[in-house]
């Protein structure tokens, strides 16, 4: 049985990652750690919420006597870290947070584990801090390149890849040092339930049904490669099985796409869904589709993103090839999956879609 403490388990993927592990081992004891800042929401934790092992615990990764003290009174053997900020456009407005919460925050975390699992010897087992990385960290690739690999070069181009980074190299240091036992994974765009809407995908999808402009940033030829969220805690918990302590794995789906071809996709499927339901068409009676024109027509390009990185793209080899990963759900399943989930929690969108929310949406798209 183990104990994992899950810093950031009430945002997007930290909450798919709880509904995943609750699932799959249910005699596990998981302690979500989480500020919850605009991006966490205590909602998302719902489905686990009367688990037998489940516990919240509001607070901040920051506050490393907290931390301790979690590690100690919980035995924990496992720290599955989620917890950052995570849009670029706001580390573009305001890296602040970023440095807080990203790098000072990361180190906190680390400086708790190492003082109750290695100082104290506290863990009865073999301990690990996994950390949830990006792909941005690599930088930008320009269409012929191949995909990143573990030994690609770091080159963050955002203040939030710059803060992943640093992050990533103080989880490597502690390894090196201290012996701390860790893992990184560095993982491609994910997509699904309770992505926030200012993320692209969900972005996309609510302004679709609301008849609101679709924000498409320069040319709409940026590349990112996206990855189901479950099939993102699948890889992780494949690292913790059976990745190799101090190890870096790159996790993606191998599903390039252009933005532009993204938001095409799901006006599509947004226009064969009203096309044939009626009720849709009267849920939501200001998209365009209800009155049968084209969700395409809200596409609107806007001034691009400062320092835009062209293209991401995951080489997953090592994972395949060590871990034994490989993702479950086809991009055909997951984006459907995906359309299923906004139009049936419908709830959990107007929840946060709140004033703070609107105030961002409202400052970031100037259309071009
Ligand atoms: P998110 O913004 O949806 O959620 C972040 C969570 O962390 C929120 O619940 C928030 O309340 C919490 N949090 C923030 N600051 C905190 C603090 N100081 N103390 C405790 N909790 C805090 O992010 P996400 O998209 O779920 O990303 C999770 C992790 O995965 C991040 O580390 C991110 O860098 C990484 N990642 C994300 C993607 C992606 O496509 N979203 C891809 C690869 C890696
Ligand atoms: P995003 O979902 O913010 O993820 P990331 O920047 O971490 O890759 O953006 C995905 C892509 O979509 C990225 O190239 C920026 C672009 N984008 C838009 O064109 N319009 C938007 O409104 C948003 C939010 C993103």
């Amino acid at each position: 049985m183990k104990k994992l403490l899950i810093t950031g388990g009430a945002g997007f993927i930290g909450a798919n990652f709880v509904h995943y592990w609750a699932n799959e081992y249910p005699e596990d004891r998981l302690v979500v750690l989480d500020a919850l800042t605009y991006a966490g929401n205590r909602n998302n934790l719902a489905p686990v919420e009367q688990h037998e092992g489940f516990r919240f615990v509001s607070g901040d990764i920051l506050d490393t006597a907290l931390v301790e003290t979690l590690l100690r009174e919980e035995s924990i053997d496992t720290i599955v870290h989620f917890a950052a900020e995570s849009h670029v456009d706001r580390s573009i407005s305001g890296p602040d947070a970023f440095i807080e919460t990203n790098i000072i925050g990361t180190h906190s975390l680390l400086k708790a584990a190492r003082q109750v699992w290695i100082t104290e010897g506290r863990c009865p087992v073999q301990h690990r801090f996994h950390h949830v990385s990006t792909d941005e960290v690599f930088g930008s690739l320009t269409p012929e390149d191949p995909a990143f690999t573990e030994q690609t070069a770091y080159a963050p181009n955002s203040p939030y890849s710059a803060s992943k980074a640093a992050s990533d190299f103080f989880v490597r240091a502690y390894h090196h040092t201290y012996g701390l036992n860790v893992t990184t994974s560095n993982c491609s765009n994910n997509y699904g339930p309770y992505h926030f809407p200012e993320k692209l995908i969900p972005l996309v999808i609510l302004n679709i049904l609301h008849g609101q402009s679709l924000p498409i940033y320069g040319d709409g030829k940026n590349i990112r490669d996206w990855l189901y969220v479950s099939d993102h805690a699948y890889g992780i918990d494949l690292t913790l099985k059976k990745g190799r302590v101090g190890e870096t794995y790159n996790i993606g789906g191998c599903n390039e796409w252009t933005n532009i071809d993204i938001v095409q996709l799901i006006c599509q499927l947004m226009d064969t869904r009203f096309a044939h339901d009626d009720i849709l068409r009267r849920r939501f009676p200001k998209s365009p589709a209800a009155g049968g024109v084209a969700s395409n027509s809200l596409i609107s390009y806007v001034a691009d993103r400062a320092g835009h990185d062209f293209r991401y793209a995951i080489d997953t080899a090592t994972a395949n090839e060590e871990l034994g990963y490989q993702p479950k759900v086809s991009f055909e399943q997951g984006i459907n999956l995906t359309l299923d989930w906004y139009l049936s929690n419908e709830q959990w969108w107007r929840s946060v879609m709140d004033g703070t929310y609107q105030q961002w949406i409202e400052q970031q798209y100037k259309v071009a």
